[in-house]
Formats: structure tokens, sequence, C-alpha cells
């Protein structure tokens, strides 16, 4: 079934789900729509790339293309805007086609016309320290390289984010017990991070991370924001 459908479909059901769990996962885009439940503060859908497009990739980034693309995009427009920025590479038709396809999904579930899109390169951690997103909801999918790390609300203590660590990093904060604590994404999934601007999530917005890039491979990063 067509995939855009599947959304449409669940997030007009989404009232008539449960759950409470604070993520939800699944291998169907389906799972996005949980982020509607008042328990969830991160949904993933679980997929993998198809191995041409995780290569074609991998070989962009081997050539130091470095990117830092930040555009307000619709569904009809994101395929041939990413297209044409990544001119050149193996990977930049099939690129640009699923990431129009998540602009879509993230259009059709918060019913907005239009998306906020970040694609960019990194070889350091853009967020390093654990942190809050002060917007309602946020889609990150991580194309290559290690993808966010986040914690459960009930394995962190919040008075240590920010100002509250006093310049300590995560591990000797206080902000969490062990290194168990810390969940990590994977390549190619795609998760939406409930943020405190969210209603009804004022204090509890997911705590998240870049991931320590200790194998210096730089990674891809798509996040969509709304506008
Ligand atoms: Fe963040």
């Amino acid at each position: 079934m067509d995939e855009t459908l599947v959304i449409e479909q669940a997030a007009r059901a989404h009232t008539a789900t449960d759950s409470i769990s604070p993520l939800a996962i699944d291998t169907g885009p389906h799972a996005l729509t949980q982020i509607y439940q008042a328990e969830t503060n991160i949904a993933v859908w679980d997929r993998l790339l198809p191995l041409e497009l995780t290569q074609d990739i991998e070989a962009m980034l081997k050539t130091g293309q470095s990117l830092a693309l930040v555009q307000t995009v619709t569904p009809s427009d994101a395929a041939e805007w990413v297209r044409n920025k990544l001119s050149g590479h193996t990977c930049a038709k099939a690129l640009g086609e699923d990431i129009a396809l998540i602009v879509d999904m993230f259009c059709c579930l918060f019913d907005v016309g239009e998306a906020g899109l970040r694609l960019t390169t990194l070889d350091k951690p853009m967020c390093p320290k654990f942190h809050v997103d002060h917007v309602p909801c946020r889609l990150v999918t991580t194309y290559s390289g290690s993808a966010t790390q986040w914690l459960e609300n009930g394995s962190a203590d919040r008075s240590k984010l920010g100002a509250g660590s006093q310049g300590m990093p995560d591990h000797l904060s206080g902000l969490y017990q062990s290194d168990s604590d810390i969940n990590q994404l994977k390549p190619g999934n795609i998760a939406l991070l409930k943020g405190s601007g969210w209603e009804g999530n004022e204090s509890l917005g997911l705590i998240h991370r870049s991931p320590a890039n200790l194998e210096r491979q730089p990674r891809l990063l798509l996040t969509l924001d709304m506008v």
C-alpha cells in the first residue's frame, strides 16, 4: 500500500490507538503516527536503507562533499531541489526521492503544506550534549554514520540539563546513571522527537544528543521542522 496513504489512514485513527511506552517503534511508517499519543516521546519507523543508496551516499561523503543545506520545501518540490543540490553525485536522484517521501509523510502527519529542511554533513557532533529541542516536534534521520542518542525520561535527572550540568560532560553531570541508559537510533531510522513546544509536553521534551564521532566517520543528517 502507498506509504502516504498508510500515514493518512493511521493519522485519522490515531485517537483510537493506545500506547503506554515513550518509544513507539515499528518497521512500517504507521509507527510515526504514534507521536500523537500523549505517552509517546519518540516515534520511530525502523527501516533499512537500500544498500545501493547507502553505498552511493558513502561514496559522496568520501569525496569530502560538505553540505549545509537549509530550505523550506514542499512534498512536490523537495525531490528536484535536493537532486539539483547534489548534482554530479550518484545518490542525487534516489536521495532526492527518499527525502521527498519523508517530506510528504511529515506534511501529511502534521497537516502542513511545507517543511523546514536541513541536510547536513557532520564530522563532529552538532549538539554533543544531551538537550531538549524547544520545538513541537522534529523529524530526524541519519543516512550515514552514527545516529542520534536519546534518554528515557525515567532514567534522566532533568535538573542536570543545560546550566544544571555546571559545565560537566554528560557522563559526569549526573544526568544519567549508566551508559546502558543511553538509547541510540540506527542509520536509516526515521524518528519524530517530541519537543518541549508540543502542547502538554513542556517539561518532558525528549532528551537527545548527537553521538560522539569516535570513528571519525562523516554523518549525513536530515532534519525536518514545522515552519
Ligand atoms: Fe536537538
